[in-house]
């Protein structure tokens, strides 16, 4: 496919992303050492004593800090279980012994001021994340611990100022370990990253803007494996979503060999317009990564490309983060090859005002 901007000249950026979404992401290592610091500045934690169980409540952009809080808090010594809540509904079983974070950007997000509400009246521990809006009302009202974040910026570009406190406020309360001193080393491993996926690190040194040229023009399917992968998966799809406005799709290993692995056997016109991109990392399960090796072999012939990207890190935050930059700097580079303005998300802004209406 022709692109619609050269990814070799830096200087053409500014026209396509005059919001400069692509700095935003460059820095990203900025992002997660001011989060620490907001995140240690707050004092007045929730007890941890009986504790049970961790909700996160948030939506899209949001929401997929509960995502990383899950594959990243129980190997930190988190005995409780986490789950994100995307939607209306709070689960029956929270309590005065759960912890429940509230996590909007915006502060205004239907679906999670309403679950907060019945977190509130089922007694649960509540910490909000937020920028402001109602949310930073109601939690300054009934004196709920907040995590006041810096607003004006796109959700998924605030992934660090949205992920960071949750696993600060859970490590300040003793229930976590060694996450913040990760998550520190991980801010320099960004900065490196910056360096190499940047606007001007060129085609040859820069494997970002490669994938996005060969992405162009293609349906990207992205699959993870269970684990941080997935959320890795997750956070690539969303963004490709977002910021290059193409549809996207993920899924996981070990569970779509039961299912998906024999959906390509058929519609071939539409796998050959697919781009898969198989997320990795050194020491997967074994039986993963057999799994990967065969499922690759089952497809070729029925999807039309596929690449693979293998996560580079110190540590399982590390290694998480690293992925995702990858694929955050992929899609703002779609975006641009496609000629799309990454950062309006008119269709969600639209959606949201007419349910509002
Ligand atoms: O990326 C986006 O803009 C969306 O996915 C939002 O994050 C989502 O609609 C929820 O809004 P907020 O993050 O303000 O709660």
């Amino acid at each position: 496919m022709e692109l619609k901007l050269d990814l070799e000249d830096p200087a053409g950026f500014a026209a396509v992303d005059p919001s400069d979404m692509l700095g935003a992401v460059e820095r990203f290592g900025d992002q997660v050492r001011e989060a620490l610091s907001i995140g240690r500045s707050v004092a007045d934690l929730p007890p941890a004593e009986g504790l049970h169980a961790v909700v996160v409540l948030g939506m899209g952009g949001s929401g997929i800090s509960g995502d990383v809080v899950s594959v990243l808090a129980p190997p930190a010594g988190l005995r409780a279980p986490v789950v994100t809540v995307k939607g209306y509904s709070l689960p029956s079983w929270v309590d005065s012994s759960t912890l429940v974070f509230a996590v909007s950007y915006s502060g205004n997000t239907e679906e999670t001021l309403d679950c907060f509400d019945q977190a509130a009246e089922a007694g649960a521990r509540l910490v909000a994340v937020t920028s402001g809006g109602r949310l930073a009302e109601l939690a300054g009202e009934s004196g709920i611990t907040t995590f006041r974040i810096p607003g004006g910026m796109q959700p998924r570009a605030s992934l660090g100022y949205l992920f960071v406190p949750i696993l600060c406020c859970l490590e300040g309360m003793g229930i976590v370990e060694g996450t913040t001193a990760a998550l520190a080393g991980a801010a320099g491993m960004l900065d490196e990253r910056s360096s190499e996926f940047g606007r001007d690190s060129g085609l040859d040194s820069n494997p970002t803007k490669r994938l996005a040229k060969d992405l162009a023009g293609y349906v990207p399917v992205i699959y993870g494996s269970e684990g941080p992968l997935s959320v890795a998966a997750l956070r690539w799809k969303a963004q490709l979503n977002e910021n290059a406005k193409v549809p996207a799709f993920h899924n996981s290993f070990p569970e779509l060999n039961h299912n998906e692995t024999v959906g390509w056997q058929n519609l071939e016109e539409f796998g050959s317009s697919c781009h898969l991109v198989v997320l990795r990392e050194r020491g997967e399960h074994p039986r993963v990564e057999k799994r990967i090796d065969i499922t690759l072999d089952l497809l070729s012939g029925s999807i039309g490309h596929t690449a693979q990207v293998c996560a580079r890190g110190e540590n399982p935050v590390e290694r998480l983060l690293d992925l995702m930059y990858f694929g955050d700097f992929t899609s703002v580079y779609l975006a641009l090859a496609l000629g799309q303005d990454p950062t309006p998300v008119r269709r969600i802004e639209e959606l949201k005002k007419r349910l509002a209406g």
